[in-house]
């Protein structure tokens, strides 16, 4: 199939870029490179633009025969989306919906949309099921949450069919080491604690070690980025095999603490990792771990690799890629 990606030159979208190649799939990407870097692509056939442009959109679904659309794009910081609301807004929700409208413009009736856990807030029951309340706790998440609405009232009104992907802890790096996140802008924990352990920054602030869990820190299902990339192929062909509408929760199933990360990456690295306790961070639930139940039933998708192999990969990116893609040098944020 022909698929326009979204948001393919990011850590999500250029693993999936790749997962989709070698499911036999035509790619072209369009993102703004604002946060993605090129050499991540390998030389796909990228176009610069925004996923607003609607005659850009309409001109790579006609200039491609897009059949089926992979959208990643969008600002996917919590703590800068409280700063800058309208931004995220604007671009995440706005967006969205300009971009479905001009792909279903030229026929393109298929979409996969990069959601978030974090759709559920503080979810009320673990493990966390798609029947959770929808209840975000920031504008970042409201923004997914939205979006996903657009999506729903764009197959009620215009027949076109989507898979929500509500993705946990994205992390770790392609096992052959070919490309990696980018940690310019780092604000999650893994590409943190590996930043701290090759001497990038100072020590990792832990937020938090009074928590009700076994090690006193706070639990996350942390999934494998190759895992995540495989599940958005899934989700095209269940599309195409005429799947209907959903969302679906993108985890492991099992979660793992802070302290559990600190201390895979001391065995994997054989160096310590700096780190200090410090308050919590407001806004942290104690415990996130998904029920996939039914990604597994609806896509037959079931997660190949476990902490281990994320530590290992994200170490092996970092310690060989120190200062990152050349082309998000210097912008640290
Ligand atoms: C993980 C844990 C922190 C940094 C993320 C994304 C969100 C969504 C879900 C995709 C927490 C702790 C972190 C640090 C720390 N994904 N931590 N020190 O908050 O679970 O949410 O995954 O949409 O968008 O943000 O991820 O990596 O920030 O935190 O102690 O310096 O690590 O308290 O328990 P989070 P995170």
């Amino acid at each position: 199939m022909n698929v326009l990606v979204t948001g393919g030159a990011g850590y999500i979208g250029s693993h999936t870029v790749r997962a989709l190649q070698a499911a036999g799939h035509r790619v072209v990407v369009l993102d703004s490179l604002e946060t993605g870097a090129r050499e991540a692509l390998l030389g796909t056939p990228l176009a610069v633009g925004d996923i607003a442009d609607s005659e850009l959109v309409r001109q790579l679904c006609r200039d491609h025969a897009i059949q089926g659309l992979i959208h990643f794009a969008a600002y996917k910081s919590v703590g800068e989306s409280m700063q800058y609301p309208t931004r995220y807004f604007r671009n995440n929700v706005a967006g969205t919906s300009a971009l479905v409208e001009a792909a279903a413009h030229e026929g393109v009736q298929r979409v996969v949309f990069s959601s978030s856990c974090s759709v559920y807030g503080t979810p009320a029951q673990m493990p966390a099921a798609e029947s959770a309340p929808i209840q975000p706790e920031s504008v970042y998440a409201e923004t997914k949450a939205m979006s996903e609405q657009v999506l729903r009232w764009m197959h009620a009104t215009h027949g076109v069919r989507s898979v929500s992907l509500r993705y946990f802890n994205a992390a770790g790096a392609s096992l052959d080491n070919a490309i990696g996140e980018d940690w310019s802008n780092a604000a999650n924990l893994i590409p943190l604690v590996m930043k701290a352990t090759l001497g990038r920054q100072g020590p990792v602030q832990v937020f938090g070690a009074d928590y009700p869990t076994p090690d006193g820190t706070c639990i996350r299902d942390y999934i494998h980025v190759d895992d995540l990339a495989d599940a958005h192929v899934r989700a095209l062909q269940y599309l195409f095999d005429g799947g209907a509408t959903t969302a679906l929760n993108v985890g492991t199933g099992t979660g793992s603490s802070v302290l559990d990360v600190i201390r895979t990456t001391e065995r994997v690295s054989g160096r310590p990792v700096p780190y200090d306790l410090v308050g919590r961070r407001q806004g942290d639930p104690v415990t996130v771990f998904a029920d996939p139940t039914l990604v597994r039933a609806t896509l037959g998708w079931t997660p190949q690799h476990g902490l281990d192999t994320i530590i290992e990969s994200a170490w092996r990116w970092h310690s060989t890629h120190i200062d990152g893609y050349p082309s998000r040098r210097g912008s640290d944020g």
